[in-house]
């Protein structure tokens, strides 16, 4: 599995995930706002990733600021803390990983400010290390649902690229094959930015699991023809009544699946529920430039000049559609994310607004 993102020496390095599949290009983020301008480019993307790098941009943040005691040190901090968190509103992990490193943070206050310097990298590289422990749980849990000779479909990039390693919605995948469970996968492309074509397709085929790409609006033939047996997708935020947003597109997936009386799983580490959100309509969706609909990567033009475009980057999936969602404790009936009981961070002093 090729990594995502790592901390090196002073710097943040990261793939640029945007030239990917053609080239694979690793970016030194020098400093706090080259890691956020990484984000809101999707040089890195997916929940997890993004906070893995947001908290390593905190770390990054802190190597910079010159002061001699705590108070001073923190109230320098939380500007870089507010870039970070004002550039994407969807996937909780942004203000989670946030949030986090600033609790740890002041949990540590009576240290030098070299040595809490050290102990904050030593925090991010946690998250990223702590990510691909829940994933291979994620996996270990999401197995069982996993038959032998099972197609399973999935949408955008839920994988390896998205995480620290291993992947969420991938993770299933990945322990079904070490089991011995013969699967193939359907990829879908994922417009307009194709995560599916770009990243779910090349991580897959380089780790030889057998892919099979298809553009969006193929997964209904595939589906009537008896040709997919579940589907598994990533989550950007699950909330408290069950509620799931995930890339635009994730929906119409989960509707077509419930036609079919096709099995429909999310795979969510905990870093992604948001309890204190009540309602999937309170999420905060992401609009993008229209550029990424009316053109392939800058390079061809797709359609008509001035025309109005509308880029949702996310949708809601309601939790009446949702077979099972796994996580690092286990799989649970949407209704019952609720009762998962881990320690819920206040995100509301970091929540980007939009
Ligand atoms: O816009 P992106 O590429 O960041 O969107 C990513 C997704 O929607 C993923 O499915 C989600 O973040 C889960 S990643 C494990």
């Amino acid at each position: 599995m090729i990594p995502t993102i790592a901390w090196k020496g002073g710097a943040v390095c990261m793939l640029d995930q945007t030239k990917l599949p053609t080239e694979v290009v690793y970016v030194d983020c020098l400093d706090y706002k080259t890691v956020a301008k990484g984000i809101k480019e999707l040089w890195i993307r997916g929940a997890p990733a993004i906070g893995i790098a947001a908290a390593m941009g905190v770390a990054l943040a802190a190597q910079d600021i010159k002061a001699k005691d705590f108070e001073t040190f923190y109230k320098r901090l939380i500007p870089a803390c507010e870039h970070l968190a004002a550039q994407r509103p969807t996937a909780v992990n942004l203000f989670w990983a946030i949030e986090r490193m600033k609790t740890f943070a002041l949990a540590h206050k009576g240290e030098k400010i070299a040595r809490l310097k050290e102990m904050l990298i030593e925090e991010a590289e946690r998250v990223l290390t702590e990510d691909i422990a829940v994933n291979r749980a994620i996996g270990e849990y999401g197995a069982q649902f996993i038959r032998d000779g099972d197609t399973i479909l999935t949408h955008c990039n839920a994988g390896s690229l998205a995480t620290g390693g291993y992947g969420t919605a991938t993770a299933p995948m990945r322990v079904a094959i070490e089991q011995g469970k013969r699967i193939k996968v359907f990829a879908d492309e994922t417009r307009p930015v194709l995560q599916g074509a770009r990243l779910t397709a090349w991580e897959l085929m380089q780790d030889g699991i057998d892919v099979t790409l298809i553009t969006d609006n193929m997964a209904g033939y595939f589906m009537k023809k008896g040709e997919i047996d579940l589907a598994i997708v990533g989550t950007d935020r699950t909330v408290r009544n069950g509620d799931v947003a995930n890339k635009i597109g994730t929906y119409s997936v989960a509707v077509l699946c419930k036609e079919h009386g096709i099995p429909f799983y999310v795979a969510a580490p905990t870093s992604t529920i948001d309890l204190g959100m009540a309602s999937g309509d309170l999420i905060p969706i992401e609009e993008r430039g229209s550029h990424e609909v009316t053109e392939v990567f800058g390079k061809v033009c797709i359609a008509p000049g001035g025309v109005k475009v509308a880029n949702p980057a996310f949708d809601v999936t309601p939790a009446r559609y949702i077979t099972s969602i796994i996580t690092e404790k286990g799989a649970f009936h949407p209704r019952d994310i609720r009762k998962l009981g881990y320690k819920k961070v206040d995100l509301g002093a970091v929540r980007m607004k939009v």
